[in-house]
């Protein structure tokens, strides 16, 4: 059967020229269905451009995409925006709700664009925020409730349609040990009832609650390992000592790359643009919005 995620000898080069920045260097990796894996590594790994990759937020410069076994590079851009309303469910560092909305019409306002019914919609958001433990709090607005609290609200949105996949960057990267175990221990729950999850973390304790770790250095895997036996922080900690560079400098990677038939550099069909942003939110992507540099409060004018 054919990986959920299948990537092959992935690129993405940012300003190609003289200051061009390699932020994938040849990544090739596969993610099944229901796994729950974390993706680790230091601040300008290339953590965040593999992310949009896999949430089809933006192209590669070459390699492989497959889908479901579907090559991405061959979908339309409504094919695209459809995997991303459907499939995946994004959650955020930052949170990206929108301030003036209550926590029920944040959870809400992405099923609007997608056409769900209200009485559907009101169903499906009471449902995403009960999930998350958030029942009481569905007529406050964002700065009437904490840090964690916002994060949850976020999640309740990401999940309120049940993708099958959940990508959180940095979900808790702004929140306190407390609540950051909080929001894992959703995600835990959403992977034991069959999501497949992917949480892009710098933090070993947020990676020790996945059953796989990913270290990404300067754009490349450098180790790849289970995590079924729920490994300690320390544990992991030795782990990526012993198998990646990630703590050591000037070594070079032990990363091997591994042989593939694909040699020929893809030219991607679609390089988004600012206006293919402004078609995403009229075609109901916000979070792609959202996500790109501009902050909630300019979002709402
Ligand atoms: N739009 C862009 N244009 C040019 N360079 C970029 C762009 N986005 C990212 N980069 C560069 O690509 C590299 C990888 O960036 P990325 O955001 O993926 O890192 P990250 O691992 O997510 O880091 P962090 O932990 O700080 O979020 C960095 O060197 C970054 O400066
Ligand atoms: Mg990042």
């Amino acid at each position: 059967m054919a990986s959920l995620i299948e990537i092959r000898n992935m690129c993405k080069i940012y300003n190609p020229g003289e200051n061009e920045v390699r932020a994938l260097d040849h990544v090739s990796l596969s993610i099944g269905e229901n796994e729950f894996v974390a993706i680790i590594g230091h601040s300008g790994s290339g953590k965040s451009t593999l992310m949009n990759m896999l949430g089809c937020l933006d192209v590669p410069t070459s390699g492989i995409y497959l889908l479901h076994g579907s090559d991405v590079s061959l979908l339309s851009d409504d094919e695209l925006s459809d995997i991303r309303n459907q499939e995946i469910g994004f959650i955020f560092q930052g949170f990206n709700l929108i301030s003036n909305l209550t926590a029920f019409e944040n959870v809400e306002l992405p099923l609007i664009y997608r056409g769900v019914s209200k009485r559907e919609r009101t169903h499906l958001a009471k449902e995403a925020l009960r999930k998350v433990g958030l029942e009481n709090r569905m007529t406050h607005k964002p700065s009437e409730m904490s840090g964690g609290q916002q994060q949850r609200v976020a999640i309740a949105r990401a999940i309120a349609q049940a993708p099958p996949v959940i990508l959180a960057d940095e979900p808790t990267g702004n929140l306190d040990s407390h609540s950051s175990q909080e929001i894992m221990n959703i995600l835990k729950t959403l992977h034991a009832e069959g999501r497949t999850v992917i949480v892009i973390t710098h933090d070993n304790d947020i990676a020790a609650n996945a059953k796989r770790i990913i270290h990404i250095e300067d754009g490349r895997i450098t180790s790849d390992s289970s995590n079924e036996g729920n490994l300690s922080r320390e544990d992991i900690a030795e782990e990526i000592r012993g198998n990646s560079t990630m703590y050591e400098s000037n070594t070079e990677s032990t990363y091997e790359e591994p042989e593939l038939n694909q040699t020929e550099e893809i030219e991607p069909t679609y390089e988004p643009s600012a206006d293919d942003y402004d078609l995403e939110i009229n075609d109901n992507n916000i979070d792609l919005h959202l996500m790109n540099g501009e902050n909630q409060n300019e979002q709402e004018e």
